[in-house]
C-alpha cells in the first residue's frame, strides 16, 4: 500500500465515489459558512418578560434559576437597563399579585394604580423608546387561579370575561402600555379589546395575540413564579384543575390555523404560537399562512430544562441556548419572548463565551 501522508493507518483505500453533488463543500470554511447562513438572529428579534411584585427586594424563584420576582422598582428598572445594554429593547409585565387583591372576577386587572399599570408609567418615564408589551388574562388577579370567571358550576364564562379583558387593556393603554397581549383564550377577545382600544382613542396601541396558546406542561414554572396555578375547589364549587376548556389541544395542528384566521381578521398586529420549541411546525404554519409577525413564547418550562441540564453540566448552556432561539428563528418567528433575551444578547454580542450558568 502507499503511503497516505496524514491518513491514520488502517483507513480504508476506496476509489474517490463519482459525485456530483457534494453537499460538504458548501460547509468547508467558515468564511463560506457565514456567507450562506440562512437564518440572522439578534438582541432585535428578543423580547424580555420579566416577573413584577410590589416590593423592594428581587425574590428568586426556585423552579427558574436566574430568574427573580423584580422588586417592581429598583430590580424591574436595573433589569431592563441590563438587556437594553445589549441591544433588548422590549418587554413584557407579569404581576405578582397578592392573595388579599384576588377576586373571582379579578377588578385589580383594571385598577389604574395597580402594580402593572405603575410598573408601565415608570418603565416609560425612564426609557421613552422602550416597547413596553403587557399581558391581557386574569389569571394573576383571579382567586380560582383561571385566566377567566369561573361560574359556580366550574364553567370558564367567555363574554363576560371578554369585557373584563377590554376594561384591562385600557387601563394598561392608559398607563403608556405600547402592545398588549391576550394570553386568555377566550373566543372574541382580540375584535373586543381592538374596538375598546380604539373607542377610548388608543388606535396607536398594538396587540399581540396569543393566536395558538397550547394547553400546556411546560408553563409550570410560571405558575410557581406568579403562584397563578388553578386553585382546587372551594366549597359547593367546582373549579378546573387545567385550563383544556380554553387552551388549546397539544394534538391539534389545524385548530391554529383557524385561530389565525381569527385573529387577524380581528385585527391582530401580532400572532403568537406558544410554547415554543414543542411546537415549530405550529410557527411555520402560521408563517406560511399569514403576512402578519409571527411571535414565539420560550416558556418558563423551556428556560427551567435548559438552565436545569446546564448547572448539572450536560449541556453547553450558551450553545444549547443559542440554537434552540435560532431554531424558533428559523420556523419563521420574528418575535422571540424568552427569559434567556438579556444572556442571550449577551452572548450574541460575543460575550461569556466561556463563563458557568448562572443560578
Ligand atoms: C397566563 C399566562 C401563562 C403564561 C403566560 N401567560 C400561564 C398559563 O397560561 O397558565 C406562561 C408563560 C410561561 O410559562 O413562561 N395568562
Amino acid at each position: 500500500a502507499t503511503a497516505r501522508p496524514g491518513v491514520p493507518e488502517g483507513t480504508p483505500m476506496v476509489p474517490p465515489q463519482d459525485l456530483p453533488s457534494r453537499p460538504r463543500r458548501n460547509r468547508r470554511s467558515p468564511t463560506i459558512r457565514q456567507a450562506i447562513s440562512e437564518t440572522r438572529i439578534g438582541p432585535e428579534n428578543l423580547l424580555l418578560p420579566v416577573f413584577v411584585h410590589d416590593g423592594e427586594d428581587n425574590i428568586p424563584i426556585a423552579s427558574m434559576p436566574g430568574v427573580d420576582r423584580l422588586g417592581w422598582r429598583h430590580g424591574l428598572l436595573q433589569s431592563v437597563r441590563d438587556a437594553r445594554a445589549y441591544g433588548v429593547n422590549s418587554v413584557v409585565l407579569f404581576p405578582k399579585t397578592p392573595d388579599h387583591l384576588k377576586t373571582r372576577t379579578g377588578e385589580e386587572a383594571y385598577n389604574d394604580n395597580g402594580l402593572v399599570q405603575r410598573s408601565i408609567r415608570l418603565l416609560k418615564d425612564t426609557f421613552p423608546d422602550l416597547e413596553v408589551y403587557t399581558d391581557v388574562a386574569l389569571d394573576p388577579y383571579n382567586s380560582d387561579g383561571h385566566d377567566g370567571i369561573v361560574r359556580d358550576d366550574g364553567v370558564i364564562m367567555n363574554d363576560e370575561t371578554v369585557e373584563c379583558l377590554c376594561r384591562q387593556a385600557i387601563s394598561q393603554a392608559r398607563a403608556g402600555a405600547d402592545c398588549v397581549s391576550p394570553s386568555d383564550m377566550m373566543d372574541g377577545r382580540v375584535g373586543a379589546i381592538r374596538q375598546a382600544l380604539d373607542d377610548e382613542g388608543f388606535s396607536h396601541v398594538s396587540i399581540m395575540a396569543y393566536t395558538a396558546k397550547y394547553a400546556s406542561a411546560f408553563y409550570g414554572p410560571f405558575r410557581d413564579a406568579l403562584a397563578s396555578a388553578p386553585s382546587t375547589g372551594k366549597l359547593g364549587r367546582v373549579i378546573p384543575p387545567n385550563k383544556r376548556t380554553y387552551q388549546q389541544d397539544p394534538a391539534n395542528y389545524r385548530e391554529a390555523l383557524r385561530e389565525a384566521r381569527l385573529d387577524e381578521a380581528e385585527g391582530a398586529d401580532i400572532m403568537m404560537v406558544k410554547p415554543g420549541l414543542p411546537y415549530l411546525d405550529v410557527i411555520r404554519l402560521l408563517r406560511d399562512n399569514s403576512s402578519l409577525p409571527i411571535a414565539a413564547y420560550h416558556v418558563s418550562g423551556e428556560y427551567a430544562m435548559l438552565k436545569a441540564a446546564a448547572l448539572q453540566g450536560w449541556l453547553d448552556e450558551r450553545e444549547a441556548v443559542l440554537e434552540s432561539l435560532l431554531s424558533l428563528k428559523r420556523a419563521g418567528a420574528d418575535i422571540i419572548l424568552t427569559y434567556y433575551a438579556g444572556q442571550a444578547a449577551r452572548w450574541m454580542a460575543g460575550e461569556g463565551a466561556a463563563l458557568k450558568p448562572v443560578a
